[in-house]
């Protein structure tokens, strides 16, 4: 056997210097070429679904909003994750298939740039599609006035800005935030806190600019809106203080003050006669007795959640961004008055930022499973759902693979170096790798045909070098998907604030909730013959 593939390695080795370069990725079963008739019917169909949404535009009001953030998933980790979603779970060509929103009746385009950068971080971008504000790269809550580091303009409550949560709050609303980040990363935080600098996720992080702010995860935990969130879910014991275990990750956040924010959360609610639960593994999600619950937190992980490609699935591991929606909206859904919840699919852009692309979509497609979810238990006549991305990474897709070619595989050759490239690739990232060759008298980059390219730890090709981690944000712009009632208020390019508006306007509340008007729709203007 072993043998059998040595000779078989060899001969594509062969193969590949003078075939055409298909033969290097792994193909899918691939589709015949598609005859007229084939796009024909296709195109029929498409008309008249489009049709169809056009007659039956709902302009109800939403009783209950889910917005799915997938941080950092921009147009090319859709694309790509759609093609590898039909090779790796369907073993089809992959290009053919949809992503689940992808098929949402309304989309549109989302302008990123932030106050003080064309390229935008999560942060920022997170306060203007939940509050509704564009705001300044690496602030969180807060407005124009506030540059990151600000700590006292940040506290002046004229320069802090509501988000969706206390609007949902103010109408009596259920709120809850999932995540697979810390429940005080950037994303979440924007839903309640009020930060001149994102990191300063706990007490030890807020050094001497930050002295005299509040830490994330105390604004959590002690003030409005946050502590009134029903449902808290994600990473982050560390800097919530409930775990006994000493930070040793860099990147999270320890707390020094002793606290244990997560006990503070639970008798602050038992003290006003509510019941609430704190949850740390799958094992705890499954058992939560959801009718008697009013209050749940889970922390899944002392730092972040683990990469969906890394998750261990048994009781005392972590419950998928699916197992954590579907609780997430059947405790929310007990209010009568509906309800608001984030739902964040966090670490794709931690893959991203790790130059790992196969990680990237092993998290979108367990985002995607989270939307067919909540899909499967709402009823979209009354409850909105958008689907959209803070901002996009550097990766890029490369021409000219076949139909079919392992998305993760190799494109083509290059005629100028005669070397082998990959179709998914980064322009900045840690898998730069050119040396001077002193033999050639020139600098030569990698020869990818000599790794395995579809391998999850593999960091393809990058033109600019940066440290491990250090990949880049993208600055095009990133999609919005909606479905419900109001999701024709999307249907063009926008700028990333409008998002918290089309939410407040379809549930009635926020700025919209006094002014929140439906126009009957005139077709009396229209020629309706030819
Ligand atoms: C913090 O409180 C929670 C909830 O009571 C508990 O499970 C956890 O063990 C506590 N952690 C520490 C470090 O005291
Ligand atoms: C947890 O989610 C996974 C998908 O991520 C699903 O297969 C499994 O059935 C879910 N388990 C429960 C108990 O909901
Ligand atoms: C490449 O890596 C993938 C993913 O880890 C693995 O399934 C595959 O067997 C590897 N291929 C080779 C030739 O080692
Ligand atoms: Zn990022």
């Amino acid at each position: 056997m072993a043998r059998r593939l040595q000779t078989m390695l060899l001969l594509t080795a062969v193969v590949v210097l003078s075939a055409p370069p298909s033969v290097l990725g792994q193909k899918y079963r691939r589709p015949r070429r598609e005859g007229q008739q084939y796009w024909k019917n296709m195109a029929s169909q498409d008309l008249k679904e489009a049709m169809d949404v056009a007659m039956n535009q709902n302009w109800g009001v939403a009783k209950n909003v889910i917005m799915f953030v997938g941080d950092g998933m921009g147009i090319t980790a859709t694309t790509a994750a759609r093609i590898y979603k039909g090779q790796q779970r369907f073993g089809r060509s992959g290009e053919e298939g949809y992503l689940r929103w992808e098929k949402f009746p309304n989309s549109a385009f989302i302008k990123t740039y932030l106050l003080d950068r064309q390229v935008a971080d999560s942060a920022a971008a997170a306060t203007a599609f939940f509050s509704g504000v564009k705001a300044n790269y690496y602030t969180i809550g807060v407005d124009n006035r506030v540059q990151k580091n600000m700590c006292f303009a940040s506290l002046d409550h004229k320069n802090q800005v509501s988000s969706v949560i206390d609007w949902a709050q103010k109408e009596g609303k259920h709120t809850g935030l999932v995540t697979t980040t810390r429940v005080t990363h950037a994303t979440p935080a924007a839903l309640y806190a009020h930060s001149a600098n994102r990191d300063w996720e706990c007490d030890t992080s807020l050094g001497l600019v930050g002295h005299g702010c509040k830490d994330i995860a105390r604004q959590l935990a002690e003030d409005e809106p946050g502590r009134s969130i029903n449902v808290i879910m994600g990473g982050g014991r560390h800097p919530m203080g409930s775990t006994y275990l000493p930070n040793t990750d860099p990147r999270s956040c320890g707390r020094a003050d002793g606290r244990n924010l997560t006990l503070e959360w639970l008798l602050h609610k038992t003290a006003r006669g509510y019941t609430a639960k704190y949850i740390h593994d799958l094992g705890g999600l499954l058992d939560l007795d959801i009718q008697n619950t009013d209050y749940v937190m889970g922390l899944f992980g002392d730092s972040h959640m683990d990469f969906e490609a890394d998750r261990k699935n048994h009781a005392g591991g972590q419950p998928s961004l699916a197992n954590m929606t579907s609780t997430a909206i059947r405790l929310l859904s007990k209010n009568r008055k509906g309800y608001f919840l984030m739902v964040e699919g966090g670490r794709i852009d931690h893959a991203l930022h790790n130059s790992e692309p196969r990680r990237a979509m092993d998290d979108v497609l367990a985002f995607e499973d989270a939307v067919t979810t909540a899909l499967n238990q709402v009823d979209t006549r009354d409850t909105l759902i958008i689907v959209t991305a803070d901002h996009s990474h550097v990766m890029t897709i490369n021409g000219y693979p076949v139909r079919g070619n392992n998305i993760l595989g190799i494109a083509d050759y290059s005629e100028t170096d005669k070397l082998p490239y990959t179709t998914l690739m980064f322009t900045n990232g840690h898998g730069y790798d050119y040396r001077y060759d002193a033999a050639q008298g020139k600098v030569v980059r990698a020869d990818v045909s000599t790794v395995n390219t579809t391998a999850y730890g593999y960091t393809p090709l990058a033109a600019v070098p940066m440290p491990e981690g250090g990949e880049t944000h993208g600055g095009e712009d990133v999609a919005a998907f909606a479905i419900g009632p109001m999701s024709h208020l999307l249907h063009r390019t926008h700028e990333q604030n409008y998002l918290a508006h089309v939410v407040g306007m379809a549930a009635c509340m926020g700025p919209h909730a006094s002014t929140c008007t439906r126009p009957k729709p005139d077709l009396s203007h229209q020629i309706l013959r030819r």
